[in-house]
């Protein structure tokens, strides 16, 4: 089976829709959403342009900072700055990776908490850890597990659920929320040994590596569930270049019990919750 995310981020906006329309009639706030890119990075301006499309869409405002790539650290605090204190504004993303000249770290750091709907401020991720459940969490590892719920029946009770990757926008934080669910959670990396065997105890698999077809069809527990966070530019053999995920889709289709393709897996729920963050920054603190 394959886990529709095209469909369940369609659904979630509509579901969102209805709750930006209300918002709006009972308390006269329209969320509004910042996204700031610097440099040009030609696969961030594409998720940048699809985000403020989809804002939009939604009938929130969405407003998108186009900076130079010798843009310094300063001008963009100066910014970030300004957007906190903008009350018309309840969310501000700042487009990664950012040019090596900026201390990534520190530009986090520099957001306001409450407007932080990438989740990525310490504040957030603290509070996501303590599962204290008002953290605005990162938005992939939240379309993550509403994949893996939607395909499991909602109840994702005693899974092992297998993590590979620890970065701190992915790895880390679908760890915690999948512990939150009472799965059993192992996180796997570069340096995990015997990563295949590991991977075959897997009853819910998570690949966030960021290499093409890492995970082969044969490390892969028959009927277990895949969710492919990887989304890879590959040369095929005709010249021209196609997305990927970091499983080895073909082989893993015929293994396993349901999986999210790449593209149309994770990706738009990734943009769905990140709109669902916009609205719940603007519902909490608007
Ligand atoms: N670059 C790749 N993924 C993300 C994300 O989730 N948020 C931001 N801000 N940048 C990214």
């Amino acid at each position: 089976m394959i886990i529709d995310g095209k469909q369940a981020a369609a659904e979630l906006r509509k579901q969102l829709s209805v709750q930006v329309d209300q918002l709006q009639q009972e308390k006269n706030i329209i969320p509004g959403l910042t996204v700031i890119l610097v440099g040009e990075d030609p696969a961030s301006e594409v998720y940048v342009r699809n985000k403020v499309r989809q804002t939009r869409e939604l009938g929130m405002n969405s407003n998108e900072i186009r900076l130079p790539a010798d843009t310094g650290e300063a001008e963009l605090l100066a910014r970030l700055e300004q957007l906190n204190r903008d009350s018309e504004v309840h969310g501000i993303l700042v487009q990664l990776p950012l040019p090596a000249h900026i201390d990534e770290a520190r530009i986090l750091a520099a957001i306001d908490p409450q407007k932080d709907v990438d989740g990525f401020h310490a504040l957030n991720s603290g509070r996501l850890f303590n599962g204290s459940g008002d953290a605005l969490v990162p938005c992939t590892p939240q379309g993550c597990v509403i994949l893996a719920k939607r395909h499991l029946g909602n109840d994702l009770n005693g899974k092992h659920a297998v993590v590979i990757g620890r970065s701190n926008i992915v790895g880390k934080p679908v760890a915690i929320l999948l512990l939150q669910e009472n799965c059993t959670v192992t996180i796997a990396h570069s340096r995990t040994e015997n990563l295949a065997g590991l991977c075959r105890q897997a009853d819910i698999l998570v690949a966030a590596v960021g290499r093409p077809h890492f995970v082969r069809g044969d490390w892969i527990k028959p009927g277990a569930t895949v969710i492919d966070v990887g989304i890879n530019r590959i040369a095929d053999a005709g010249g021209k270049s196609r997305l990927v995920g970091d499983v080895d889709y073909q082989a893993a289709v015929e293994v396993a019990g349901a999986i999210t393709p790449v593209p149309g897996g994770v990706g738009p729920m990734t943009i769905a919750c990140l709109l669902k963050n916009t609205l719940a920054a603007a519902r909490r603190y608007g």
